[in-house]
C-alpha cells in the first residue's frame, strides 16, 4: 500500500474551514487527496485552501443547510476532478445549551438543520455521486460523545447527534450494495473555535478541561487525533468498515458507563 493513503482521491468536507475540518483538509491533501473545502466561513476557507495549495485544494461557499448548495459543491467537485471518493460531513453546531424545560424549538429547528439534514444532505449527494460514477466512497458523519452510552450534552445537541448515529446506520446498510462505506467519528472535547467562543475559554483552558476529564491520561486531544481517525475511515486501511462509530475519548465513556463517571460538560 502507498505511504500516501489517498493518492489519487478527491474529498470534500463540509465544515472543513476550522478546527476538526481543517485539518483533516490538512492531513487529506498532504495525503495525494485533491479536497474540497466547502464552508460557510468563506474568507477562511478561502485563506485555507490557498496555504494548503490551490492545486491539491480548493473552496466553495456552501450552507449545509440549503440541499441545492450541498449538491452543487458536490458537482463541483465531480466537474473539477471527474470523481468523489471521501465526504467528511463535519459541520455542526451546538445550538441552544438550556434545559429541555426552556428549549426555544426554533433554535431546536436551527441545530436540526446543520447538524442532521446537512449530514443526510451531504450523505445523498455524495452517495449519488458515487453511485453515478461506480466509485467505492467512504462516507464520513461526525457525531459526538454526548450521543454515546456515558456521554452527556445540552438536550437539544445529544438529540440531534444521536439522530446522526441513526442516520449513519441506516444509511452504511442501504449503500453496501454500491461499495458504499459509511461510517462516523464521535470526537471527546477538542479546542475547536467554536467551543471556545462558546465556552469563553482558551484553547489551552480547553484542553487542560478535556485533559482532567478524560480516562486516558498522558494525551492531551487535538483536532489532529480527529483528522487521523477520518484519514484511517477514508482510506483503504478501513476498507471492510462501514455502520461503524468510531469513539475518539480515550475510554471516557466507557469509564462513565463503568461507575466511574467524568462530566463530559461543564453544568
Ligand atoms: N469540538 C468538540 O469538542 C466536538 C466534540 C464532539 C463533536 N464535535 C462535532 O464536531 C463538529 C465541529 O465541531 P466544532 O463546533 O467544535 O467546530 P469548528 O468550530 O471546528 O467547525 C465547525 C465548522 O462548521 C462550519 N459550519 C457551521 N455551520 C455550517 C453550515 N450551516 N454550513 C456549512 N458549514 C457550517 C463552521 O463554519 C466551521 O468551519 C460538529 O459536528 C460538532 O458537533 C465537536
Amino acid at each position: 500500500m502507498s505511504a500516501l493513503k489517498l493518492e489519487g482521491k478527491v474529498a470534500v468536507i463540509a465544515g472543513g474551514a476550522c478546527g476538526m475540518g481543517e485539518a483533516a483538509a490538512r492531513l487529506f491533501a498532504t495525503h495525494g487527496a485533491n479536497v474540497v473545502i466547502a464552508d460557510i466561513q468563506d474568507e477562511l476557507g478561502a485563506q485555507l485552501a490557498a496555504s494548503i495549495g490551490l492545486d491539491k485544494c480548493s473552496y466553495r461557499h456552501c450552507d449545509v443547510t440549503d440541499e441545492a448548495q450541498v449538491k452543487a459543491a458536490v458537482d463541483y467537485a465531480m466537474e473539477t476532478h471527474g470523481r468523489l471518493d471521501v465526504m467528511f460531513s463535519y459541520a455542526g453546531v451546538a445550538g441552544p445549551l438550556g434545559s429541555i424545560l426552556d428549549i426555544d424549538l426554533d433554535e431546536f429547528d436551527g441545530l436540526m438543520a446543520v447538524n442532521v439534514r446537512g449530514c443526510a444532505a451531504a450523505v445523498k449527494h455524495a452517495a449519488r455521486a458515487m453511485v453515478a460514477k461506480g466509485t467505492r466512497g467512504s462516507i464520513i458523519c461526525t457525531a459526538s460523545v454526548s450521543a454515546c452510552p456515558g456521554g452527556r450534552g445540552p438536550t437539544a445537541y445529544v438529540a440531534s447527534k444521536r439522530a446522526v448515529l441513526g442516520l449513519v446506520s441506516a444509511a452504511s446498510v442501504d449503500l453496501g450494495r454500491h461499495g458504499i462505506r459509511v461510517n462516523c467519528i464521535s470526537p471527546f472535547l477538542v479546542a475547536t473555535p467554536t467551543i471556545c467562543r462558546n465556552t469563553g475559554m482558551s484553547a489551552e483552558e480547553v484542553e487542560e478541561y478535556s485533559s482532567a476529564s478524560a480516562n486516558l491520561k498522558g494525551v492531551v486531544l487535538k483536532a489532529r487525533h480527529i483528522a487521523e481517525a477520518a484519514l484511517f475511515l477514508a482510506s483503504e486501511e478501513s476498507a471492510f468498515i462501514s455502520g461503524h462509530n468510531l469513539v475518539v475519548d480515550g475510554a471516557t465513556t466507557a469509564a462513565a458507563t463503568s461507575g466511574s463517571s467524568p462530566k463530559l460538560f461543564k453544568d
